[in-house]
């Protein structure tokens, strides 16, 4: 069930779908946590079959991010998979994925690039080549895999919505299930970048569900004014929290709004200990 091998993976998916057989893909860069389980569990109950990818995608990495120091766990992942019924767990290497000894660079590979909208903002903005080295690895997966469905996290809404945005500009056949963010009983996200921090730090790194809770309160109050949301977050902060941004935006868009509505997502980016941690909010649940 743990495959190294595009081929060897490719053989066993076609067997699939010539028995018609329903094959659902969950990318992850493994160091498996709850959050990754409850979009394996979603793509149990919708496929026959179940593929999760593990691969710490190298060219998503800007040079001074955390690449190198990225946890990987593929033991312990592929222990959970097999608990949870996943039918593959594809681990390939950068060679594999890549082609043997390639530079990793747009100069020698062909890139998928989003539209400069959709990545000029939010994450997008300290994290240069970010998604396009997301959607290039993501249409790669979908290329090897040829799923039916692929399932994301909210957590990563900007992620999903340029995904989303691929799939549709690019006809690709998949579609593209968006699952609920997965929170510990304190309300921090499930993240596998948790793990870099202290007990001490996860305390610190509450604020940013406070401050999308509340905001959301305040918007079920009647307060629809974006700068005037915002602003009631400058009183969680401490100088533990390097705030990088806080915005209001189109849930589905990404075009950024003056006046909240049912629509809206507030999102925030915020440094704990060093560690750059994310989190958003519908401002209206479905
Ligand atoms: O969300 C992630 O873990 C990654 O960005 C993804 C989608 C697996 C692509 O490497």
């Amino acid at each position: 069930m743990l495959y190294h091998r595009i081929e060897e993976l490719r053989v066993e998916v076609q067997k699939w779908k010539k028995e018609g057989l329903t094959v659902g893909l969950v990318p992850t860069m493994g160091a498996l946590h709850n959050g990754h389980m409850s979009l394996i569990k979603k793509a149990k109950e919708t496929c026959d079959k179940v593929v999760v990818s593990d691969f710490v995608n190298p060219i998503q990495f800007g040079p001074s991010e955390d690449f190198d120091k990225y946890p990987r766990t593929l033991e312990a992942d592929v222990e959970l998979c097999d608990k949870e019924g996943v039918d593959i767990v594809f681990a390939p290497s950068a060679d594999e994925m890549y082609g043997e000894g390639q530079r990793l660079s747009n100069d020698t590979l062909t890139y998928v690039c989003p539209p400069f909208f959709y990545v000029n903002t939010l994450c997008g903005k300290s994290r240069t080549g970010h998604f396009d080295g997301v959607c290039t690895v993501v249409l790669k997966l979908f290329n090897i895999v040829q799923p039916n469905y692929a399932f994301f996290g909210q957590k990563d809404a900007q992620q999903v919505i340029i995904i989303k945005k691929m799939v549709k500009d690019l006809n690709v056949p998949i579609n593209i299930v968006q699952c609920p963010i997965v929170r510990e009983e304190s309300g921090l996200a499930l993240s596998s970048r948790n793990k870099y921090l202290t007990e001490e730090g996860k305390k610190d790194a509450l604020v940013l569900s406070r401050i999308l809770n509340n905001i959301k309160t305040c918007y079920e109050k009647g307060i629809t004014d974006v700068l005037a949301l915002k602003e009631t977050a400058y009183s969680f902060l401490t100088d533990k929290h390097d705030l990088e941004y806080l915005e209001i935006v189109d849930r589905n868009t990404l075009e950024a709004k003056m006046i909240a509505d049912d629509e809206s997502i507030a999102l925030i980016a915020c440094r704990v200990e060093g560690v750059r941690l994310i989190d958003n909010i519908y401002l209206k649940e479905d």
